[in-house]
């Protein structure tokens, strides 16, 4: 399975801090966020991994990061967004490096206490299609922010609603993604948002519809430290005390 790193966008729920790095340089704890990310793969068995970033601090990741090989990755490639036009747009500048094979996309500003190994040995077991990772959020405002699953029972996603305005759920999209060789005949024909982006929930709900999509639910941590200022130091407190990317 192949692992893309998504840590471009311009960071602006973050402004100031933003205004002078990438979100994704920033701390969280005792190291970059990235570094969080590229951890949570390789823990995970992903050794393979892209990184898809843009901006004008795009120099510093290949300071941090420079060949992978410190942080135990095999091979490690690079790829830069000339401006930013939403997640699934940067995921387009995957296809050479991912077709062919299974991706795991993960956005950088997510967090997770707890090791994404059980998703991908599940998607790794799954006969085709996509998975989410979903985590329980009791927080409707919070809910509001981000991707909610419109959940059917137990056992099915109904469909997922970006940054509902009554959420059809307490159940969060988290920024963990596993796509089939499909996603590159899917991402040319979005459309863009009402923000003006290719939304990686539509990529989603291309899945839900055709009953292709599985899901997992977390039993840990979870933040997106990009979300704001309070998420950033919420998640940076989380870290500082538990650690992330813990084995069970
Ligand atoms: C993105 C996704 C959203 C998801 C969130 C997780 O939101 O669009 O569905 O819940 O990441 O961090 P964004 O951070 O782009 O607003």
């Amino acid at each position: 399975m192949k692992g893309v790193v998504l840590a471009g966008g311009t960071g602006s729920r973050l402004h100031p801090l933003t205004q002078i790095t990438n979100k994704h340089l920033l701390p969280i704890y005792d190291r970059p966020m990235i570094s969080h990310g590229i951890e949570a793969l390789v823990k995970a068995g992903v050794s393979e991994i892209m990184l898809i970033t843009g901006g004008t601090h795009a120099g510093e990741f290949l300071r941090l990061l420079g060949d992978g090989a410190e942080f135990g990755i095999a091979r490690l490639f690079y790829a830069y967004q000339a401006k930013p036009g939403g997640i699934a747009e940067a995921l387009r500048l995957a296809e050479r490096f991912a077709a062919g094979d299974r991706t795991v996309v993960l956005l950088a500003d997510n967090i997770f206490g707890r090791s994404l190994r059980p998703c991908v040995d599940a998607f790794a077991a799954q006969a085709a299609g996509a998975r989410v990772v979903l985590s329980h959020e009791t927080d409707r405002e919070h809910l509001r922010h981000l991707g909610v699953a419109k959940l059917n029972g137990s056992r099915r996603i109904e469909r997922i609603v970006e940054k509902p305005s009554d959420p059809p759920s307490d159940f969060a999209v988290t920024g963990a993604y596993f796509y089939d060789q499909t996603v590159w005949e899917v991402l040319p024909n979005l459309k863009p948002s009402g923000r003006g982006e290719l939304e990686i929930t539509d990529v989603n709900n291309w899945y839900v519809e055709r009953d292709l999509m599985e899901y997992d639910v977390l039993d840990g941590f979870w933040g997106d430290a990009g979300e704001s200022i309070e998420a950033y130091y919420a998640v940076n407190d989380f870290v500082r005390n538990h650690g992330a990317n813990r084995d069970r």
